[in-house]
């Protein structure tokens, strides 16, 4: 069943939406459970990292959101512990300063988290999934789950830059399809104009939308996202000791933090190793490479004679039908992402080698567009023309300016219920603790495409 027939199947059926709706929402706790119980209480209590939250302060973040969206919003309950709501508004006290505060000790935490999503339940089944814009097509759950789930993701990183012995594990991706190795380093999208962003799509966030027509002049987009081998031969060629290949921000970062490597990479008597959740091992050179900041993607791309692709170049290389010129949810079609398509949700907790889920293709056969890695753009993050700020100003519109930079994609941290064609996320161009990568582009040259 393709996803647009599920669609058309759960708008007549409400029963099937909430039956998706409640799935959902058991994945995304599954998932927090793992990352929040296979710590002791102390490990969930410490700061890791400045750039992170203590873990026991994204858990109880995780049910005050929903507990604010869902019961309050959505359900007009009155709150639940009015006295916590300041703690947990990302916006009142920045990561650094979270671990100072009064925040509930995990058993609390847990218990409070537990008590929220039973009242959810209960008002899911007493509620019609149609009405009000909150409501339509369960909106707000669909919301609050990839909320959660984009928690489960912060988490994920908050234990990559956890020292000491490994906690969480995870069996790895397969090796590469046996084409991997034959396929072109780049190809071609055609130019043209295109469908950016999405109207359609229920559970797309604000920054998503409207869908608009975007044109753009051909270009070629590598095939894979750039691997550690790739990115070896920049380190080995200097590549860091030369400022020409550096917008000056990012050589200025360089110089100040001594940057030789992606983060987590150490080279002991001649080998690269790097660290992957608490275990150190030699560099894959046929990995998608990752934790790398824009500047380091932008300056690798330079070196190689290339560029990072827009936003807009990335997102027609993965929507964009050129049979039926209709651009697509996925790069394969419209059907939900499966284990065949893309590495996804945390499944594995590291990128399939360059190359693999030849059936997640886009129609130019452009691999791992969705899953893996996060792609840098060359793209500030910017609101589509028409866009409107839903349900909350702070999710995205307070965000929209220069000083972030668009990644695409998602990675095998993101779930599927946050990972789609139209996705928008972003960050500080200087950001390596995120799950990021990229692939690189270049000019078509219209003699050339003729
Ligand atoms: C979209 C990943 C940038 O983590 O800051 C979580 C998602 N928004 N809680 C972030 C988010 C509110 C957001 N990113
Ligand atoms: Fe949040």
């Amino acid at each position: 069943m393709t996803a647009q027939q599920s669609e058309t199947a759960e708008g007549a059926d409400p029963g099937l939406l909430k039956e998706r709706v409640a799935r959902v929402l058991d994945t995304a706790r599954t998932r927090t459970s793992t990352l929040t119980t296979c710590v002791d209480d102390h490990d969930l209590i410490t700061q890791h990292s400045p750039l992170m939250s203590p873990l026991v302060w994204d858990l109880a973040h995780i049910a005050n959101q929903e507990e604010l969206w869902l019961l309050r919003a959505v359900g007009g309950r009155e709150a639940m512990r009015p006295e916590i709501d300041p703690i947990y508004d990302a916006f009142e006290h920045p990561r650094a300063a979270r671990p100072t505060l009064p925040l509930l000790p995990p058993a609390e935490a847990r218990g409070y988290a537990d008590e929220v999503r039973g009242r959810v339940l209960d008002l899911l089944e007493g509620t019609a999934l149609h009405g009000t814009e909150l409501l339509t097509a369960g909106f707000a759950f669909g919301m609050i789950a990839q909320h959660e789930q984009q928690h489960d993701e912060t988490m994920l990183i908050t234990h990559q830059l956890r020292r000491g012995p490994a906690a969480l594990t995870a069996p790895p991706p397969g090796p590469a399809p046996a084409d991997a190795l034959r396929l072109p380093a780049e190809v071609l999208v055609p130019g043209g104009p295109f469908t950016m962003g999405t109207g359609t799509e229920p559970w797309a966030l604000d920054n998503e939308r409207p869908a608009h027509q975007v044109d753009l002049a051909p270009f070629y987009l590598d095939t894979t996202p750039v691997t550690c081998g790739d990115y070896l031969r920049f380190i080995e060629d200097g590549g860091y000791r030369e400022p020409r290949w550096w917008d000056p921000r990012g050589w200025a970062m360089v110089r100040e933090l001594t940057l030789a490597a992606p983060l987590f990479w150490t080279n002991e008597g001649g080998q690269w190793l790097r660290r992957c959740f608490g275990v150190v091992e030699p560099v894959r050179p046929d990995e998608p490479v990752l934790h790398v900041s824009w500047y380091e993607a932008d300056a690798y791309a330079r070196w190689a004679g290339r560029r990072l692709p827009t936003e807009a170049e990335w997102e027609k290389a993965a929507r964009h039908d050129p049979d039926t010129d209709r651009s697509r949810r996925y790069p394969w079609g419209d059907t939900d992402p499966t284990p065949a398509h893309a590495n996804l949700g945390q499944r594995h907790l590291r990128p399939a080698p360059a190359g693999s889920y030849p059936e997640g293709a886009s129609p130019h056969g452009i691999r791992q567009l969705i899953g893996d890695v996060w792609e840098w753009t060359a793209s500030d993050f910017l609101p589509y023309p028409g866009f409107r700020a839903f349900p909350y100003r702070e999710y995205s519109e307070v965000f929209f300016g220069p000083e972030y930079k668009v990644l695409r994609g998602g990675s095998f941290a993101v779930d599927p219920v946050a990972c789609r064609g139209t996705f928008r996320n972003w960050d500080y161009p200087i950001r390596r603790q995120i799950f990021a990568g990229f692939r690189t582009a270049r000019d078509a040259d219209p003699a050339e495409v003729l």
